[in-house]
């Protein structure tokens, strides 16, 4: 290599980096608006904060991965459960979990019902930001699924069984029910729903209007709160709505549902 040599490649390095620099930091500042979320940021959400430093609950929880590794990274907690049952969940954790069965035991930290709306549009709000999925590996309440969402084995089978599986997992119906015979999460294990939705609809206590265990699925699954699963006053609040979102009139498209329903069927 020639001097001059040298001389142009330092200077159309120099450019080229240049240029790539101009252009990359013009593109963060066009795209930062819509990801920093701050447009959001409401008066709710700054007091949210706030009740999350007082009672430190950092000293137990992650939030975005950070924190303490204790308690459950809540990064998504708004998404998975659902407001009504954070509203009762925050008010008196005892009611959700045991130390004997979980290990691990949320204190009542005594928080006035507003605290507990301010605290959960911060948990909203934190949960809207745009993380690209991280934390990958967040802590989950005690048995919830570990399997990583993106890592489920592909399958090629297009029976709706199977499919049905599939919308299980990527809908998300796993953050509340397990598929382990007794365990509890939000909502109960569906462990043999199939043969439990039978027996609902037979017994006298049920209140909702399906005729049999298909019909008891949709209805479960759709509109929740025709009828809440026993125990009386564990799954809903005092007036009859139930933890499980009524969402999924909306996000489930009707095939996605008789594949959902098909698969639950098979849990005899
Ligand atoms: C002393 C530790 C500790 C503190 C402080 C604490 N938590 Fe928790 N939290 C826990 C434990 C333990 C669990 C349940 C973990 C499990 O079952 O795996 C939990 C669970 C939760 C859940 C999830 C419940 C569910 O079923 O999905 C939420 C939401 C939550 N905590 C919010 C908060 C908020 C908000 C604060 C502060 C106001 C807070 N926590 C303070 C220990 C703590
Ligand atoms: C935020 C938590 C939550 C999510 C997410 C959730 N559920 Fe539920 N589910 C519950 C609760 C709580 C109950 C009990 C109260 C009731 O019957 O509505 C329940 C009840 C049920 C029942 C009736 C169980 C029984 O023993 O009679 C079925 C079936 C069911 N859910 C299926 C699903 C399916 C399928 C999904 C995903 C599309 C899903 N759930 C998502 C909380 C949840």
């Amino acid at each position: 290599m020639t001097k001059a040599d040298t001389r142009r490649f330092f200077v159309l390095g120099t450019l080229l980096c240049t240029v790539a620099f101009i252009v990359l930091t013009v593109d963060s500042h066009r795209t930062v608006v819509a990801r920093e979320h701050s447009r959001a940021l409401g008066d709710d959400v700054r007091r949210g904060l706030r009740v999350w430093g007082v009672y430190n609950c950092e000293n137990c929880h992650t939030l975005l991965g950070e924190g303490s590794y204790y308690a459950p990274d809540l990064t998504q907690i708004v998404a998975q459960r659902g407001v009504p049952y954070l509203q009762a969940f925050l008010a008196d954790p005892s009611a959700f979990y045991s130390e004997e069965e979980h290990r691990r035991l949320m204190p009542t930290l005594g928080l006035s019902a507003q605290e507990i709306d301010d605290a959960i549009a911060f948990l909203g709000w934190v949960g809207g930001i745009d993380t690209l999925g991280w934390p990958p590996r967040p802590i989950r309440v005690s048995g919830m699924p570990t399997r990583l969402p993106g890592t489920e084995t592909a399958s090629a089978a297009s029976d709706p069984v199977t499919q049905g599986r599939q919308v299980f997992d990527a809908t998300g119906c796993g953050a509340c029910h397990s598929l382990e015979p007794g365990v509890m999460l939000v909502g109960p294990s569906l462990a043999g729903i199939a043969r439990r939705a039978e027996e609902r609809v037979q017994d006298a206590a049920y209140t909702g209007s399906a005729q049999d265990a298909e019909g008891y699925l949709r209805e479960s699954i759709f509109e929740p709160s025709a009828f809440l699963a026993p125990p009386a006053g564990k799954h809903g609040t005092a007036d009859g709505l139930s933890y499980m979102p009524g969402i999924y009139t909306n996000t489930l498209d009707p095939q996605a549902a008789d594949e959902l329903v098909a698969y639950l069927l098979t849990l005899q």
